[in-house]
């Protein structure tokens, strides 16, 4: 018969409140680029392929739930009611790590670890026969950090900064809170844990020397890049690790293809897709579900959330879009505006200084200056002039504009909605438009000009002769 592979289960650690961030919200749920720092270390543990993920909630615990459920379905969630210490904590979840031989143990506030960083440590842990194998590495500073400390008789222990002498403050290799143990020897030794340190809590990191006293083999994995393993308790660790996600995420489109002017300058949140083609200039940020086609260009100084761009389109920067769909070969900017549901099919180009909010402009359509087109449908290469507006809301409602296919906005329009524009319709420039109108028809709505004759002389007549230096 052959041998049934080991089970794991992982545990992330997500109960405490995080003092040292001075926030209401809870550590794990503070944003790493866009995301809760929770999502990453979630998100490690299923690409090492491992299914059984439980997190362990407790300060806040019911918004931290609200999010676990929403975005990570087939995730457990686990209470601690009390935060009393990280032992305590992985106490509070032992009817469920029974079930499996081994269990992983991640802090949901170290949140840059790796994939291939866990199946490591699982190799050696299993290739050893480890009771429990730990993740370590060397800070620059080790502030805060719990002290590995190597025994003379092989053994290891880890000290908490706060119970730590003035030697043990001069080492510098840092256990990293990523733990994997043979739950028969957890179980072993998890109720002999006290709280008898200096900040009277149950601390997970004494159960390395109990059970390497008792239980079996330690082994220590050290990682060789620290950036991996920083733990994010406070605003300057949140920054760091962002800047280090942020390299990583860009070096992973960069090595697709993606040519990027200025990496140092560029943002791009981890959901973004982005095909291999593609130039972005200095200064763009990506965000949210963005997805942009081969042949693209970005650019510079442009944000873009939630962005749809078909393969040839073009941003020129600035400008900041949102919840928007361009077309292929579609043109937006410099200084456009987009928002709430824009869709610009292929061809269709929007200009400078132009905003447009929940609007579809057809193929080929234009409006390239100074226009705010909000709740309007366009149909195909009309032109919009300069200046157009829609009077979308009555102060009570928001308003719908139609305009058809090929029809000739003059400059300055200003469309009171509702009000509906045929095909091939025309308005005059500088038109207050307020009924609809039909096919092929011109719409003005303005006063007919006025010439005075001879104004100029009639003017110095009035007022009694030549004019002095300084009048008008
Ligand atoms: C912990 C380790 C330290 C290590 C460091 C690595 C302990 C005692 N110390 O210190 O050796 O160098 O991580 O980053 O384990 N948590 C709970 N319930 C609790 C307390 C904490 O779920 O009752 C969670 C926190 O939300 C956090 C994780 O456990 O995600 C670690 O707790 P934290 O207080 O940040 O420990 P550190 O002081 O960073
Ligand atoms: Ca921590």
């Amino acid at each position: 018969m052959s041998e049934q592979p080991r089970s794991v289960g992982v545990l992330i650690l997500a109960a405490g409140k995080g003092i040292r961030m001075h926030s209401d919200k809870p550590k794990v749920l503070q944003p790493l680029l866009e995301e809760p720092v929770l999502y990453d270390p979630l998100r490690a543990a299923s690409e090492a392929g491992i299914r059984n993920i439980a997190v362990l909630v407790g300060y806040k615990g019911e918004l931290v739930e609200e999010y676990v459920k929403r975005d990570w379905p087939g995730v457990e969630v686990i209470w601690q009611r009390e935060q009393l210490g990280t032992g305590h904590a992985v106490k509070s979840a032992e009817e469920w790590w029974k079930r499996y031989d081994n269990l992983l143990v991640l802090s949901g506030d170290v949140p840059l670890v790796r994939y291939e960083t866990l199946l490591s440590l699982r190799t050696e842990h299993i290739s050893s026969s480890s009771a429990c194998a730990l993740m370590s590495f060397t800070a620059d500073d080790p502030e805060g950090y719990g002290r590995l400390v190597r025994l003379a008789d092989g053994g290891v222990r880890i000290v908490e900064q706060n119970d730590a002498t003035e030697e043990e403050l001069m080492i510098q290799e840092i256990n990293a809170g990523v733990y994997l143990f043979n739950t028969t020897a957890l179980s072993g030794v998890i109720d002999k844990l006290t709280a008898d340190n200096e900040l009277g809590e149950y601390y997970l990191t004494d159960t390395v020397q109990l059970i390497d006293d008792t239980e079996g083999d330690i082994r220590v994995v050290f990682c060789g890049d620290p950036e991996e393993l920083v733990g994010v308790n406070t605003p300057n660790n949140l920054a760091m690790a962002s800047g280090v996600l942020r390299k990583r995420i860009l070096n992973s489109h960069m090595r697709n293809g993606l040519k990027c002017m200025d990496p140092s300058t560029t943002w791009i949140g981890p959901r973004v897709k982005i095909a291999p083609d593609v130039i972005f200039e200095p200064g763009v940020q990506l965000w949210g579900k963005s997805v942009i086609g081969n042949g693209c260009r970005v650019g510079a100084w442009s944000t873009l959330r939630d962005v749809s761009m078909g393969e040839g389109a073009r941003i020129y920067g600035p400008s900041v879009i949102s919840d928007s769909t361009i077309g292929d070969n579609a043109e937006a900017g410099p200084f456009a505006y987009l928002r709430m549901g824009v869709r610009m099919e292929p061809g269709a180009k929007i200009g400078r200084f132009v905003e447009v909010k929940n609007s579809t402009l057809g193929e080929g359509t234009k409006a390239l200056h100074l226009s705010y087109l909000g709740d309007v449908s366009v149909g195909g290469n009309t032109n919009i002039g300069a200046g157009t507006i829609t009077c979308n809301y009555d102060g009570t409602r928001k308003n719908a504009t139609s305009i058809g296919d090929d029809c000739f906005i003059g400059s300055d329009t200003i469309f009171v909605a509702p009000v509906t524009v045929g095909d091939k319709a025309t308005t005059a420039a500088g038109s207050v438009i307020t009924k609809d109108i039909p096919n092929g028809s011109l719409g003005i709505a303005r006063e007919r000009q006025t010439n005075v004759d001879g104004w100029d002389e009639r003017k110095s007549t009035v007022s009694g002769g030549v004019k002095k230096a300084g009048e008008c």
